[in-house]
This record gives structure tokens, sequence and C-alpha cells, in this order.
């Protein structure tokens, strides 16, 4: 791993930043398409993908199973030959929370899967029980040898199931649906995860011939069949509602007049309504979102927010609404309910300056606005890491963020395009 800071030099608070500014394609959109390639004869076409780690990660492990890459730009294209592995590389597979999302598919496609416990970001206990419930449904068996699983499919390969999700769960929802696709008979899913990403891999898959009924509710009906088809056509993948919110986020605090293109408003619609109820002066086209502010400091008035599933508060844009809370009039309540540690990076923005009282591990109170000063600081994961660059950037003096591997894992180039809208940010170290 490269040992790689950046180096930022604050606005103290003004408003100096303008331009447009890009969004990528969506992460966790990108990454379960990639495990979607198990399920095909022929092999995927993708576009708009991020030049990310987490992608390069997830490559690495699809050419582990056998897989052949082949990208360039932001293309892809994922095809595999007979031979197909179906164990995952430890190594990879205990740094990617995402690695788990292969297993569906690989399961359905090969009959017997071996992996770690998956890894990922410091954000909390992440278990795999709702994922193991469900293939087990499925008619597989599940052992558990010295940290490692093995899951074998039934006589004949998976078959249908009728499964209720106590909680919806992304991951578990997208690796069901997948591993449903291939398998023998109807699935039923109930209460599964609304996230624009899982109804968009639902979307690319049912476009390639799998029979998936009820996309964007609460029940999937999965009627399982053969090998699809992409017939070489392209999925584009969906923009990152993650890194537009971002963007969203440092354009109130930080901008005069901010254009994000190539983003899905329609996705942000929690973050959107909040911010321009806290007086957010915010333009919304088919897809760009504008924030324009008074070059004077205008003061925003503080909220609540409680992180739902989606189309609730996103927890993936938790960290980033506590710096804009920072900044805001009066006392909000930040209440994280889908993660346990993810509230720990706030001991960092109180060293900055910020007035954070943490009640417990899920909820915060914030009382603004407190001018934050410079400091160096260590990305703790990929979401509080780009937070922490936007406490720097509204922060005074200079601040260097360390272990920023965590911030490429999930944003492409982020300096390059940061500087593009005046942010002084320098990428430095080996
Ligand atoms: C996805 O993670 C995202 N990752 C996360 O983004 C995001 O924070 C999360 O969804 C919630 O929106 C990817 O898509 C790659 P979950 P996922 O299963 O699927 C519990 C980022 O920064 N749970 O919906 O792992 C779980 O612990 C990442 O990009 C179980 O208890 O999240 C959590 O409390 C971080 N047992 C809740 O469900 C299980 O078997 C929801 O998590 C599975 C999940």
């Amino acid at each position: 791993m490269k040992k790689e800071s950046f180096f930022i030099k604050g606005l103290a608070g003004k408003r100096k930043l303008s331009g447009e500014i890009v969004v990528n394609g969506a992460k966790n959109a990108c990454l379960p398409v990639m495990a979607s390639s198990l399920l095909f004869e022929g092999g995927i076409s993708i576009s708009n993908v991020p030049k990310i780690e987490d992608v390069s990660r997830m490559s690495e492990l699809l050419e582990n199973l056998g897989a052949k890459i082949d990208s360039s730009e932001d293309q892809m294209n994922i095809s595999f030959s007979k031979e197909i592995s179906g164990d995952l590389d430890e190594e990879i597979s205990k740094r990617m929370r995402a690695s788990i999302f292969l297993i569906g598919p690989l399961l359905s496609r090969v009959g017997a899967v071996s992996f770690p416990h998956p890894g990922g970001c410091v954000i909390g206990e992440r278990p795999i029980d709702l994922f193991l419930f469900g293939f087990e449904k499925m008619g597989a068996s599940v052992e558990e040898k010295n940290g490692k699983y093995f899951l074998k499919a039934g006589r004949g390969g998976l078959k249908g199931a009728e499964i209720f999700f106590p909680f919806q769960s992304v991951g578990a929802t997208e690796t069901l649906m997948m591993a449903a696709v291939l398998a023998k008979g109807k699935t039923i899913l109930k209460n599964v995860a609304l996230e624009p990403e899982v109804v968009s891999l639902g979307k690319f898959l049912s476009s390639c011939g799998a029979k998936i009924k009820g996309l964007g509710t609460t029940t999937l009906e999965i009627e399982g069949g053969g090998l699809l088809k992409s017939n070489k056509r392209e999925h584009k993948i969906i923009p990152d509602r993650i890194e537009a919110g971002c963007f969203l986020i440092l354009g109130a605090l930080s901008a005069t007049d901010l254009l994000i293109k190539n983003c899905e408003p329609n996705h942000l619609e929690a973050l959107i309504a909040l911010l321009g109820s806290s007086g957010v002066n915010i333009e919304i086209g088919e897809n760009w979102i504008r924030v324009k502010n008074d070059i004077l400091s205008k003061s925003f008035s503080g909220f609540n927010i409680k992180t739902h599933e989606y189309p609730g508060f996103p927890t993936d844009l938790q960290a980033p609404i506590t710096v804009f809370l920072t900044q805001a009039n009066g006392s909000s309540v930040v209440f994280e309910t889908l993660f346990d540690s993810r509230l720990n990076y706030t001991a960092d923005l109180i060293k900055m300056g910020a007035d954070i009282t943490l009640w417990d591990a899920h909820r915060a109170m914030v009382k603004g606005p407190t001018p934050l000063k410079g400091r160096e600081l260590d990305g703790p994961d990929i979401r509080a890491g780009l937070a922490f660059v936007i406490a720097a950037i509204v922060g005074r003096g200079n601040s260097t963020i360390n272990n920023i591997y965590y911030i490429d894992r999930g944003y492409e180039k982020i300096e390059e395009r940061l500087r593009k809208i005046k942010v002084n940010i320098e990428r430095i170290g080996s």
C-alpha cells in the first residue's frame, strides 16, 4: 500500500470555490455488476467505470476466479472461460466487504465456494448471517472452519426459495438476487433493499434475460433460468450519489457557484430536502445540481438526521453532513442507525474545533457554527476520509490527511477534480 497524503490549504470558512465538477460512476453500483459477470455466457461490457482501488481489487478477485478482463478509459469487458474456480482469494477478500457479493453468482454457477469472512471499512461489525441464511434456504450447506466458510449447493444446484430478510441489506439483496437468476425454480425475496444500486443491477440483469419482477419494491420474484446474454450491449454504471452528495455539501459550505454534473438528483432527495430547508440555495436539472451562495457568509440552520435505508438519509453521507452541521446554526443530532463504529471520526473533528458531544456509539450532538482549524488527520474509512477533506477545505490553515488509500478506494483522482474548482490540494508522499 502506498503511503500518500493530501495536503490541503483551508479557506478559513470563506466561500472561494466555483466551477464545474463531474461525478463518476458509482462504486457501489459497479462492484455488484462486475460480480454479475459470473452469470453470463459470453461476458459483459460496462462503461462509466470509476478508476478506484475497490474496482481494481474486484478485478483481481474475478481474475483469480478465471475471468478475462480488459479495460480502457472508463470501459471494461469481463468474460469467463469454462474453468471457473470457486475459491475467493483470501488476502483480497479480507480487505473488501464487496467480495461477499461474488458468493451468490459464484455458488449458483459453480456449486461450491470457499471464502474468508469479508473485510472492509472499520465502521463496525459487519456480519454475513443474512447471506448464509439465504443460501441455506436455497439448499446450500454451510460449514465454517478456522475463519473460512465452505458453501456447497445441493444436488442439481441452488433451488428457488422464499426468503424474508429481517432487515434490509443492500449486499444480501444483491447477491441473493444474482444467485436466484441461475437457481432452479422461483425465488421470492421479501423486505429487500431499495437502494438505486440494487435496482440498477436488477434492471441490467433483466435487460439480459433474467426474469425479475418487483424491482424498486420490497418484494422481488425471480424465476431461475440459464446463463444470461448481454448481446454485446454496453451497460452504463449509474452516477455515484454519495460522491455527488459530498460535492453538494462542499459547495454549500465553500463555493459561490458550483455546478455538479453527470449526477442523478432523484437519488439524493433526502440530502437535497434537508439542505434546502436549512437555507442552501440549490437548483436542480435532469442530471445536474447547482449550488449558489453569496460570497459573504450566510448562516444555515442546523437539523437532525437519522441514517436510514433508501430513500432515507444515506449512512454513507453521515460523516460529510456532520461536517456541514459544525458550520450550521444551533444544535443538531446525528443518529447513525446502521453501523456501530461510524461516529469514531468525530474525535478528529473535535480536535479541529468542532463542538460535538458523543451521547453513545450511535448518537452525537453537534453545536454550530464553530470555526475549524487545520491539522494532521488519518483517513479512517472511505466516507469519513472525504469528510475530512471537506473539513480541511473549510478550516483555517493547513491540513495533512494521511492514509488516503481509503479515499482512493472510493473516489477517482479526487484531488484533480477538486483542484479544478479551486481547492488548494496536493497529493504528497510516495
Ligand atoms: C452497502 O454495504 C454499501 N457497500 C455500503 O457502503 C453502505 O454503507 C451500506 O450498503 C448501507 O447503505 C456496498 O454497496 C459495496 P448492508 P452492505 O448489508 O451491503 C447489517 C461505502 O462506504 N447486516 O445494507 O454491506 C449490517 O451490519 C460502503 O461505500 C447484518 O447484520 O450494507 C448493517 O447494520 C460502506 N447481517 C445493515 O445490515 C448481514 O448478513 C445494513 O448493511 C448483512 C448486513
